[in-house]
């Protein structure tokens, strides 16, 4: 559980300065983490060629923008969603997607590369995203949760297959992540999450595509 976020009695202006605080540590901070250590902690770099290191650190770059997305996703949603059970299952997750961040960002630095340039623009339109998802009522802010969820447990086996046999410390991280996101979509389910219609199911997967075609350049 995230610190600062256990008062369940704040006023929205309390919520909008915690909101903006997660925004400045997604985008330029160090997020909360959970106490779970990195899954690729103590295991060895493998013999990757520059080329291979390049191409990783890119795709690590996607996930370390999709988990910014995560972050404001559900932070919106944590702002607007109308049931104390639901706002606390969201900020719980939030903190598990900190993890994931927090991973993604370790790699990258480990191969040599950057984060994205777009961040910032991903984390406006995630929280935005989020806030109208958390209006809409419970139901659906879960439905958007599940089908955001099993879409990037799609994607993160996805990049799994891109990965080189050697890079046993990336695959550990999709790995985890895969895990904890399939588990994330099964809560919002069990918590009774809508069934999105299909043109809002595409509609989102179109926006990953966006995210991650452009991400992998910049
Ligand atoms: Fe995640
Ligand atoms: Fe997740």
């Amino acid at each position: 559980m995230s610190e600062g976020r256990e008062g369940r009695g704040c006023s929205p202006l309390d919520r909008l300065v915690m909101e903006l605080d997660g925004a400045l540590r997604t985008l330029h901070g160090r997020p909360r983490v959970s106490e779970r250590p990195p899954p690729d902690q103590g295991l060895e770099e493998g013999a990757l060629t520059p080329a291979q290191r390049d191409h990783i650190a890119r795709l690590m770059r996607i996930n370390h923008s999709g988990e910014v997305c995560a972050q404001a996703l559900y932070q919106g949603q944590a702002l607007t969603a109308q049931l104390p059970t639901v706002r606390a299952q969201m900020e719980r997750a939030a903190v598990e997607e900190s993890d994931h961040l927090a991973w993604c960002e370790r790699r990258i630095q480990e191969l040599g590369g950057r984060k994205s340039l777009l961040n910032p623009l991903w984390y406006v339109g995630s929280l935005s995203l989020g806030a109208a998802a958390g209006l809409a009522g419970d139901r659906w802010s879960l439905g958007f949760v599940a089908e955001t969820e099993r879409q990037v447990e799609a994607h993160l086996t996805d990049h799994l297959a891109q990965l080189p046999e050697e890079d046993h410390k990336s695959r550990a991280v999709l790995q985890q992540m895969r895990e904890d996101e399939g588990a994330h979509a099964r809560a919002a389910v069990a918590g009774g999450a809508a069934h999105l219609p299909l043109p809002l199911r595409l509609a989102m997967k179109f926006s990953a595509k966006l995210m991650t075609t452009s991400v992998y350049r910049l």
